[in-house]
């Protein structure tokens, strides 16, 4: 969005050279006000309201301004302050190594699953799974890199891929040594920052005292104080680090996680002295449970505890699925409840149509955040519960998962409160809301909008799915942006957002955009007007296409015209494209109907082709690997031996290749163990190439 507030006076919206010196002050002071604000939101409450390069841009305009006119620079300006980077932002680092987030196990049941996944993937029976237990510290993460024994680099985890710098701060950290005796020539060891709990109350109180900014909690505290411009101000904030886990590392260390910790703790760094190897689940359930009991007492905040297989030749052949390891996961304590007043059900719109109840809670703190929002799942739930718009009603918090309200509080019920009629009409359009029932004559839970292309919630919701952030993720035009203009009559569908700039004039007369803003805009849409393939069929928001589904079609077809002729051909009922798509591993029945029925809408196929006027599709990356077998289509058969179909799988994709779950025309290689059958006999007849496990495993070079 532009940074430029809704209700922006004029100096706000003029170029710096064509303002009079009054108008100038007046702009200054605005952007200095507007850059303290981003500052504090960004550096303090750590939820940036405004984009890096929107707020470069404030920054520049203050700057340009101050060169106009040096007299009116005011002494408060961010400019002014000695050391500030020229953008006061952290530079962003791309991890050599990707930074992972970790799968929840909620129950006992949940754990022993974990282990059986990790037995299965290795094709381990009987055999001996340790696992290292920790618990799971409510912190930030952070890797720092050590080069020659040097810390020279320390980056926040951001989004996994790309953190931001901050190896000035995490310096001032006691428990980060500066320098480590004997280590490999590269080595990153990442792990938790956090603040202990009665460090927390104390700085709270200090700052109480001085009139500064008062934390929720010790995780926010922890971070406001990372994340502080100067390092001056982090060394008075008493951060803490436990050690727990690397990226790169130029050597081998050990071949256990439990020796690899071991070894940074000889090295200076502080390791979980609740750490404990454990060669069962059951006892990684008694550590939990000794942890649990423990937690009150232990000296700074925990959510759950982790499991890591020790055995680190055991977690590199399990690798990682997007973005969590296969061999750790965390078993999180049950969640925190709350009570408050419920004061009002609303029923949202999705772009599918579906209609999803939210309770509009009195606000109220669980676990140190505040909800106000809470899901009531769908219409049976409401129901089951007995929950009334006015009740008092329990609501809970789970790690990051979306609050939920678990019951009714029915002693505190006001007299009167009416029994909710769940709407069977659309709230936004009005028309027929009904739940389907399948084949089997199963009632959906979901009740569904029948308004399609007539309802305008749907229609704004596909629009936002369009150009939100896994999507086509086009700067400057977020959800707000999306209904305003929509509202206005601006954009109806996709292809609108790219003739925009018809619409100039009635853009510059809306609040808050003036010249720059629009340029912005406007560049932020042309930047999309070639779009990553896995992206643009995500954005086209067909039903049960999610982003990992979109990422295996392109990487299948690799052209959106390829995708589009097969869809459609499967639209048309031509099975060999129907089975094209069901060989695809990892798709099934329900998304190649769903991708079947979008492509069967005419409506659909002509918003395409609007939209496809403006936009091309880069074709999906090529394998960026030079192993043989990348870009190859395989299809694995029979008995393996060496290693378990999913362990074969996965080191197929991660070379490249695609695995497919039949033989066609279009498989390149058949990998055949003892007792294959059907799908050998077919490949002989097409002439695919077929070899035994142990001839796959020599090509692959392992
Ligand atoms: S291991 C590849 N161990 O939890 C494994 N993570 O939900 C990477 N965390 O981003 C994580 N305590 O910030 C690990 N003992 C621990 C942890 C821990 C806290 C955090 C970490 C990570 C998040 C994942």
């Amino acid at each position: 969005m532009s940074a430029e507030k809704d209700d922006a006076p004029a100096h706000a919206t003029k170029a710096v050279k064509s303002l009079t010196a009054d108008e100038a002050a007046a702009e200054m002071q605005r952007l200095v006000e507007e850059v303290a604000a981003h500052d504090i939101a960004y550096h303090q409450e750590d939820a940036p309201t405004v984009s890096d390069r929107d707020y470069d841009r404030l920054r520049r305009r203050l700057r340009t301004l101050e060169e106009r006119f040096p007299d009116l620079a005011r002494e408060d300006s961010p400019s002014k302050k000695v050391g500030a980077a020229p953008s006061s932002r952290f530079a962003k680092h791309r991890h050599a190594v990707p930074m992972l987030s970790l799968d929840n196990a909620f129950t006992d049941d949940e754990v022993a699953e974990f282990d059986k996944r990790v037995r299965r993937f290795l094709g381990l029976e009987d055999e001996t799974v340790d696992y290292v237990a920790e618990p799971k510290i409510d912190g930030l993460s952070a890797s720092l890199r050590y080069e020659k024994g040097r810390f020279v680099l320390g980056v926040t985890r951001g989004d996994g891929r790309e953190g931001e710098t901050i190896t000035a701060n995490l310096a001032t950290i006691a428990d980060i040594p500066q320098e480590l005796e004997g280590a490999p020539r590269v080595l990153e060891v990442r792990g938790e920052v956090y603040m202990a709990k009665a460090d927390f109350a104390a700085l709270n109180a200090r700052q109480a005292e001085k009139q500064g900014q008062i934390f929720a909690n010790p995780r926010n505290a922890a971070a406001g104080s990372l994340r502080q411009l100067d390092p001056a101000v982090t060394k008075e904030r008493p951060l803490r680090f436990f050690a727990y886990s690397w990226g790169e590392v130029s050597d081998d260390i050990d071949d256990t996680q439990l020796g690899i910790i071991e070894q940074f703790e000889r090295w200076g760094f502080v390791i979980n002295p609740q750490t404990k190897l454990c060669s069962s689940v059951a006892e990684m359930i008694e550590h939990y449970r000794a942890i649990e009991t423990a937690r009150a007492e232990l000296p700074y905040d925990i959510d759950g505890v982790v499991y890591k297989v020790n055995r680190i030749d055991w977690q590199k052949r399990l690798g990682f699925v997007s973005r969590a390891p296969r061999w750790a996961t965390a078993h999180k304590f049950p969640a925190e409840q709350a009570t408050t007043k419920l004061n009002a059900i609303e029923i949202q719109v999705g772009r599918t149509g579906a209609l999803t109840p939210v309770a509009k809670l009195e606000p109220v703190t669980v676990g140190g955040v505040v909800v106000s929002n809470a899901t009531l799942h769908n219409e049976d739930e409401i129901a089951r519960k007995d929950v009334r718009v006015g009740d008092t009603v329990v609501i809970q918090r789970a790690g990051d998962v979306i609050p939920q309200v678990v019951e009714v509080v029915l002693d505190k019920r006001p007299t009167g409160a009416e029994k909710f009629q769940y709407p069977t009409q659309c709230p936004a359009c009005d028309s027929d809301a009904v739940r389907e029932t399948d084949e089997k004559g199963r009632e959906d839970v979901v009740r569904r909008c029948t308004g399609g292309l007539i309802c305008p919630a749907q229609a704004i919701e596909r629009l936002k799915h369009f150009v939100s952030r896994t999507a086509l993720d086009i700067d400057g035009l977020g959800a707000k942006q999306v209904e305003a203009f929509y509202t206005d009559g601006l954009i109806k569908e996709p292809a609108d957002i790219f003739t925009l700039t018809r619409h100039r004039d009635a853009l510059l007369k809306k609040e808050g955009y003036g010249e720059t803003s629009l340029r912005n805009l406007f560049a932020g849409i042309d930047a999309r007007r070639d779009a990553d393939l896995d992206r643009f069929i995500f954005a086209l928001g067909i039903r049960h296409v999610g982003e990992t589904t979109a990422g295996l079609f392109a990487r299948t077809f690799l052209t959106f015209a390829a995708f589009r002729e097969a869809a459609e051909k499967a639209a048309a009922g031509e099975r060999s494209a129907i089975d094209e798509f069901l060989s695809i591993d990892g798709i099934g029945m329900t998304a190649t109907e769903a991708v079947a029925d979008f492509f069967r809408e005419q409506h659909n196929r002509d918003a395409l082709d609007r939209l496809l006027q403006h936009v091309t599709t880069s074709e999906a990356e090529a394998p960026s690997s030079d192993s043989p077998v990348a870009g190859q289509t395989v299809v694995f058969t029979g008995k393996l031996e060496r290693m378990t179909r999913d362990e074969a799988k996965a080191r197929a994709t991660a070379l490249g290749a695609k695995v497919a779950g039949s033989v066609s025309a279009k498989t390149d290689i058949l990998v055949a163990g003892p007792g294959a059958g059907s799908k050998l006999k077919k490949a002989e007849e097409l002439k695919v190439r077929t070899m035994t496990e142990e001839e796959w495993l020599t090509l692959i070079g392992g």
